[in-house]
């Protein structure tokens, strides 16, 4: 905390929460985009809030993302979390597996000694797919675990990066340019009003669902994001908001 209150982080981390409206922000030092220790950090934060935080027999939802797997990267076992479960907070959004919030549900879990829920529908669905994956009875039990969870982890990202990232079609892309998306969470795009433009078709979380969520957790950090976070969360809500000290200075600057 000393070192924090030195480097002028507190600071930042006050002005960020009257900005963004969100409950709590953590900036640690460094910018995420130069430097991958730092994302490590950002997991490092995320950790011991959970530990401070999270109770037996909660359902704990994570998106996928290098970000997410920072969290998993630093997971540790603490008080509670061999009773909780961690299950994928939506379903396959065209990421690489490491980056896959199944592959990162369960490293969480195992590192955590919990237990985890593995949710598998292919992407892009079809409408009639995506009805029909509805109706599964194994796929619905697994969905009303996801839309009840009690703490949501999610990452935020630039709309164009990630939209290509997921080898996106083309015809999408466009459309994303032509209706200006700027960030991305959890398969929804957003404008710089923080209107949904876009949404992945696939099964899992809904935006609404983040309203019902005990603890929302969004963790982005690096100077590039700036735009991307304050476009996020012109309507997003997070009760903790964790990023870096160069993403925290330029979403300032751009009050
Ligand atoms: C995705 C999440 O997998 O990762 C998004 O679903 C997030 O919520 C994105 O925008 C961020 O990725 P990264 O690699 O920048 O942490």
């Amino acid at each position: 905390a000393f070192m924090k209150e030195m480097m002028g982080l507190t600071v930042l981390e006050e002005q960020l929460k009257d900005t963004l409206h969100v409950g709590k922000a953590i900036v640690v030092p460094g910018n995420s985009d130069n430097e991958n220790w730092v994302k490590l950090e950002m997991g490092k934060a995320c950790v011991s809030f959970l530990k401070s935080t999270i109770m037996k027999n909660q359902t704990v939802a994570v998106t996928g993302g290098t970000t997410m797997a920072a969290v998993a990267h630093a997971m540790v076992p603490f008080t509670a979390s061999n009773q909780c479960l961690f299950v994928p907070a939506r379903g396959g959004i065209g990421e690489k597996v490491e980056n896959q919030a199944n592959t990162i549900a369960a490293e969480m879990a195992r590192k955590a000694n919990g237990d985890y829920r593995l949710l598998y529908v292919p992407d892009p669905l079809s409408e009639t797919s995506y009805q029909t994956m509805l109706n599964e009875p194994a796929i619905n039990e697994i969905l009303q675990l996801i839309r009840g969870s009690d703490v949501v982890l999610h990452g935020i990202g630039d709309a164009l990066t990630m939209a290509k990232r997921r080898k996106t079609a083309n015809e999408i892309i466009r459309q994303l340019v032509a209706k200006d998306a700027v960030s991305e969470a959890f398969g929804y795009y957003f404008n710089k009003a923080g209107d949904v433009v876009h949404k992945v078709r696939t099964i899992g979380i809904q935006l609404e669902d983040l309203h019902e969520a005990k603890s929302v957790i969004a963790v982005a950090g690096g100077r590039s994001k700036a735009l991307a976070i304050t476009s996020y969360f012109q309507q997003g809500k997070s009760d903790l908001f964790i990023t870096d000290e160069a993403a925290a200075e330029q979403i300032l600057r751009g009050r």
